[in-house]
């Protein structure tokens, strides 16, 4: 009989991870440019992640956004230890995180019905049996109007390197001892086979250049991306046609980026996709074009339009926040096609008016400096500000104090962990409802100025004991003070 397990590795913790196709405000965002009627994310939801690994995700997302209900789950049981222990430091009360399988969730019958399911990083490390429990809780827990968030490795772009892994799960199958040791003595053996020239890494230069990469990646993600029983990357179609047991449909991509048709495929391409009769057979031959290794897609169970009248006035609302420094704002965005130059006349004034505080698109219409600028453009340019990451859907003004307090008792406790930990990455943000990348020296620096040390670049000098110098520090956090932390503050972080 197999072990609680299923062949998933659990003697190494997963790495813990923000993915910001989580937000339940980029979701929106999402179905708003697919013209589809999607939770709101302002709304009291009951949102659940499956797999959810140590729970930083959400955790994040359960600070960022009091008015949610999450019921998170893992089947294993020290990732809920951690997770648990990261919502009590936080104060978070409106997230429970259980250990379950997949089964064993779908059995429960003490859960709301969800207007949210996300999965990410879970389908292609799963098996058969256990993809189905999970299209089972689709279809017994998700409300209709619901929303699902699936992410899984993609075909044809892992073509070339799924030898790779069989090479290295082959491998570490022979040897015995700690999952670390045989990822470590794996990788090892697979170099040596490629500095010998063996045929397979001379025939894809791609899966050589991949074994490189991943020499650079932690054991924690390597033995969960690599190492499991199971490795199965999906083409879309297929993908579609599982999820439909649970009655939800595709609605489109929950990264941005892919919505702009003309960065990722060329205009031939883009009419061949076109001219198919269905999502499944256009995605399909999508990813063909493109090559795209990873989907992050959403379902949705009943599909509607959003009203005309209603969909104007929602752009309208949409307020957006720079994410990064005015200063460190890109002059250019590039898809998997193409990259698009950024037009200093049209990006230039949105980006001095975000700089100061988040704006609606409505305020930014009004802003002088874009007077004049046609409704579409100034939309297109914010999607694409969005896409490239840079900028983020807000959640509405109404409701940011509460979200202040509890966001900042999340990110007093990553802050808390900096000395001593890298991986927590991400802060939280009261502003957007989503998280915000944060380097290792600048969040030792806001927790510095939180225990308001005497001097702050001797402080953090000491924390990283010798990784960088004073002198650079010094320099470092003039920097700080001068452009990234404003633009926190008008996230609402650090203050
Ligand atoms: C690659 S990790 C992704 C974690 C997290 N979602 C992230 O992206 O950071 C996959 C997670 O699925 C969990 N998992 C695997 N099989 C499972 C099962 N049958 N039931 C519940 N959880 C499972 C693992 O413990 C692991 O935390």
């Amino acid at each position: 009989m197999a072990d609680w397990t299923d062949g998933y590795v659990t003697d190494i913790d997963y790495v813990q991870a923000f993915h910001r196709e989580l937000t339940p405000t980029i979701h929106a965002l999402a179905a708003a440019l697919r013209g589809v009627q999607a939770p709101d994310p302002a709304a009291p939801l009951a949102w659940c992640e499956l797999g959810c690994g140590p729970g930083y995700a959400a955790n994040l997302l359960a600070a960022a956004n009091p008015h949610l209900t999450i019921e998170a789950m893992d089947f294993n049981p020290a990732h809920v230890v951690a997770a648990r222990r990261l919502a009590r430091a936080a104060g978070s009360h409106n997230i429970r995180f259980h250990d379950d399988s997949f089964e064993a969730f779908a059995g429960r019958t003490d859960l709301p019905d969800f207007d949210v399911i996300a999965l990410h990083g879970v389908l292609s490390w799963i098996s058969a049996d256990n993809r189905r429990w999970v299209v089972e809780i689709l279809r017994r827990r998700l409300k209709p109007g619901g929303l699902v968030y699936v992410s899984y490795n993609t075909l044809p772009g892992w073509a070339p390197i799924l030898p790779l892994r069989r090479l290295l799960a082959d491998h570490a199958a022979t040897l015995t001892g700690p999952t670390q040791t045989r990822v470590a003595a794996a990788l090892a053996f697979a170099q040596r086979l490629k500095a010998e020239g063996i045929g397979y890494f001379a025939a894809n230069p791609a899966a050589a250049d991949h074994l490189d990469t991943l020499a650079t990646l932690p054991a924690s993600y390597l033995a969960h991306e690599y190492f499991n029983a199971d490795w199965i990357p999906f083409y879309s179609a297929d993908v579609a046609a599982e999820m439909s047991a649970a009655k939800v449909t595709w609605l489109g991509s929950a990264q941005i980026l892919d919505h702009l048709d003309y960065l990722n495929v060329s205009p031939g391409h883009g009419e061949a996709i076109a001219d198919l009769a269905t999502s499944a057979e256009r995605e399909t031959l999508r990813d063909f074009v493109t090559g795209q290794r990873f989907r992050r897609d959403l379902f949705i169970k009943g599909a509607t339009a959003v009203d005309p009248g209603e969909s104007e006035a929602a752009w309208d609302a949409l307020r957006v926040a720079l994410i990064v420094p005015r200063a460190e704002a890109p002059d250019s965005v590039r898809g998997l096609f193409g990259a698009a130059d950024l037009r200093p006349d049209i990006y230039g004034p949105i980006l001095d008016a975000l700089e100061a505080a988040p704006r609606s698109l409505a305020e930014l219409r009004a802003d002088p400096g874009l007077a004049g600028l046609d409704v579409a453009v100034l939309r297109e340019a914010v999607v694409v500000t969005i896409a490239a990451d840079f900028v983020q859907p807000c959640l509405p003004v109404a409701g940011l104090a509460a979200r202040a307090a509890r966001t900042d008792a999340f990110n007093a406790e990553v802050l808390r962990q900096a000395p001593y930990r890298t991986e927590l990455d991400t802060l939280a943000s009261p502003v957007t409802g989503g998280g915000v990348l944060v380097d290792h020296p600048a969040r030792l620096m806001l927790l510095a100025r939180a225990q308001e040390a005497e001097d702050i670049p001797a402080q953090v000098a000491d924390w990283l004991d010798g990784a960088a110098t004073l002198a650079d520090l010094r320099v470092a956090y003039e920097r700080f003070q001068s452009s990234l932390l404003p633009m926190l503050r008008t996230l609402g972080i650090g203050h």
